[in-house]
C-alpha cells in the first residue's frame, strides 16, 4: 500500500482510531496532521483500552514512529500525560519513536479559558466544543501571534512570544471581565515544561521526508471528519481546522503527490457529539436503542452522543469534497437486532428533492430526510473476520450503502477489538 490518508467523512468518532491502529502494522510512520487533544481515538488491543487524544493511533505499535505535524496544535501538558500513561502500561515512548513539528503552535491554559467563556456565554447558540481550547489556539495561529513549540528553545523568544500573544489576549480578557493572565506566571510554566517537550521537537517536515526517501511507508491520521471540517463541515457548528486528505499534506509539510490513497472512515449509522444540524437524528427509541447498543459517549468530554441513520447523501458528499478512494464502515455488529434500517438519500426541502445538504441554514432547518429502507438481519455480525461469516442481509445494507456513497466498502469493522475487521471483496 502507497503512502495513505484516513479521515472521518462524518462528525467524528467514526472509528478512525481502532482502524488506524490495525493498518498501522503496514506502515512505518503514523503522522496527525490536524486537530489537537479535542480527539479521542480508541483502541481496544486482547481487551487492553487505550485512549489517545495527542499521541497518534500507530503509538502503540512497536517500531512505529510518531510524528504530530505543524498543521496540528499541541497541549503539551496533555501530551506529556499520554506519554507517561503509556510507559507506565509498559509502552515505551521517546524521542526515537515520536517527534513534534518544531513550528507547532501551543494550547495554552488561557486559550481552554477562552474557549469556556465564550461558550458559558454563548447561551443557545453555543457550538458545543469540547472545550480544549482549540478554536482559540487556531486563532492565534492564523492571527500569527501563537506560541510556537520552538520559541521554548531559549529565554528570550520565550519571553518575546508571550509578550505578544498577551498584548491580544489581556485586551481580550478585559472586555469579557475575565483577570488578565499574568506574564511572569506564564513565562515561568513554559519554562518549566521547555525541557520536558524540548527532546521531542524537530522538524517534522524533515523527518518525513527522510522517512519517504528511505522507502519507509507513511500514514497520516485524521481527527475529527469531514462533516467538522472549516471549510466544508455544517459551519458554524464544526471545529477549527481542516479535516480533509488535502491537509494531510500542508499539515506535515509533505509534497503533492506524495499520497496515492485516501480511506473514509464512516459508522454504520450515524452520530454526532455537540450541537448542529443532523437531519437522521433519532429522538425516539430506536436513537436511544443505537446509543446504548453503540455505547455513544464521547471519548473526551463523556458527553452522551446524538444517533441517527446512515446519511448517505452527507456522506456521499464528504466523499467527493475529500477524494475518498475506499470506506471503512464501523460497527457495523450495533445493527445487529434491528428488524429494519434506513438509509437517507436525499432531503426534502420546501417540497423539492435536493440531492446534496444545502450550505444555507434556514434551508438545512427544513431538510427532511427520504429514506431507503433496507431488511435488518437475523444473527450476528459482532466479532465476524470473514465476509462468508455475515448475515447475507448485512452484507446487502452494506452494499447498499456503498451504492448510495458510490465509494468501495473495502474495510468492515465488526467489534471495538483490534483484529475484528474483514476486508471485504469487491462487487
Ligand atoms: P475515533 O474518534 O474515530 O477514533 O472514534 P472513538 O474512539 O472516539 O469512538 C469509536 C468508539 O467505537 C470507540 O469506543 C471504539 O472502541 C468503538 N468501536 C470502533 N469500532 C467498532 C466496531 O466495529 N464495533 C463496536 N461495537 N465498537 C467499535
Ligand atoms: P475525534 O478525532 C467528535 C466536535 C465538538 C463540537 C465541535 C467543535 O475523536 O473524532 P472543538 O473542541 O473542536 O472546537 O469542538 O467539534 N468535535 C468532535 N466530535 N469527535 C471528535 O474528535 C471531535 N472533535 C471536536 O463536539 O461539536
Ligand atoms: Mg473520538
Amino acid at each position: 500500500m502507497t503512502d495513505t490518508v484516513v479521515v472521518g467523512v462524518q462528525w467524528g468518532d467514526e472509528g478512525k482510531g481502532k482502524f488506524v491502529d490495525w493498518l498501522a502494522e503496514d506502515f512505518d510512520v503514523v503522522v496527525r496532521f490536524q486537530g489537537g487533544n479535542n480527539a479521542g481515538h480508541t483502541l481496544v488491543v486482547d481487551g487492553d483500552t487505550f485512549k489517545l487524544s495527542m499521541l497518534p493511533s500507530g503509538a502503540i505499535r512497536p517500531g512505529v514512529l510518531s510524528v504530530i505535524g505543524s498543521g496540528a496544535v499541541l497541549e503539551p501538558w496533555a501530551m506529556l500525560d499520554e506519554v507517561k500513561d503509556l510507559r507506565s502500561r509498559g509502552i515505551p515512548i521517546d524521542s526515537d519513536n515520536l517527534v513534534v513539528a518544531d513550528n507547532v503552535t501551543l494550547i495554552l491554559k488561557l486559550h481552554k479559558e477562552l474557549d469556556a467563556l465564550r461558550e458559558n456565554s454563548a447561551g443557545s447558540a453555543k457550538i458545543g466544543t469540547t472545550g480544549r481550547g482549540i478554536g482559540p489556539a487556531y486563532e492565534d495561529k492564523v492571527g500569527r501571534r501563537a506560541v510556537r513549540l520552538a520559541d521554548l528553545g531559549d529565554e528570550a523568544s520565550t519571553s518575546a512570544a508571550v509578550s505578544r500573544l498577551l498584548r491580544h489576549h489581556n485586551a481580550l480578557r478585559k472586555g469579557l471581565n475575565a483577570p488578565p493572565v499574568d506574564e511572569e506566571s506564564l513565562i515561568r510554566e513554559l519554562r518549566q515544561i521547555a525541557p520536558k517537550i524540548l527532546p521531542f521537537a524537530k522538524p517534522a517536515w524533515k523527518v518525513i521526508g527522510e522517512s519517504r526517501a528511505m522507502g519507509h511507508r507513511i500514514l497520516y491520521e485524521g481527527a475529527q471528519g469531514v462533516l467538522l471540517d472549516i471549510d466544508h463541515g455544517s459551519y458554524p457548528y464544526v471545529t477549527s481546522s481542516s479535516t480533509v486528505p488535502g491537509n494531510a499534506l500542508s499539515g506535515s509539510g509533505s509534497g503533492l503527490g506524495t499520497v496515492g490513497t485516501a480511506i473514509g472512515v464512516a459508522k454504520s449509522y450515524t452520530t454526532r457529539v455537540g450541537e448542529g444540524p443532523f437531519p437522521t437524528e433519532l429522538r425516539d427509541d430506536v436513537g436511544a436503542y443505537l446509543a446504548k447498543a453503540g455505547r455513544e459517549f464521547g471519548t473526551v468530554t463523556g458527553r452522551p452522543r446524538r444517533c441517527g441513520w446512515f446519511d448517505a447523501c452527507l456522506t456521499k458528499q464528504m466523499c467527493s469534497i475529500a477524494g475518498i478512494d475506499l470506506l471503512a464502515l464501523t460497527k457495523l455488529d450495533v445493527l445487529d437486532n434491528l428488524d429494519e434500517l434506513k438509509i437517507c438519500v436525499g432531503y426534502r426541502i420546501n417540497g423539492d428533492f435536493h440531492g446534496h445538504f444545502p450550505a444555507a441554514s434556514a434551508l438545512q432547518a427544513k431538510a427532511e430526510p427520504v429514506y431507503e429502507t433496507v431488511k435488518g438481519w437475523a444473527g450476528n455480525a459482532a466479532g465476524k473476520r470473514k465476509q462468508s461469516d455475515l448475515p447475507s442481509e448485512a452484507l446487502e445494507y452494506v452494499r447498499r450503502i456503498e451504492a448510495a456513497v458510490g465509494v468501495r466498502v473495502r474495510y468492515l469493522s465488526t467489534s471495538p477489538e483490534r483484529s475484528d475487521i474483514i476486508e471485504l471483496s469487491a462487487t
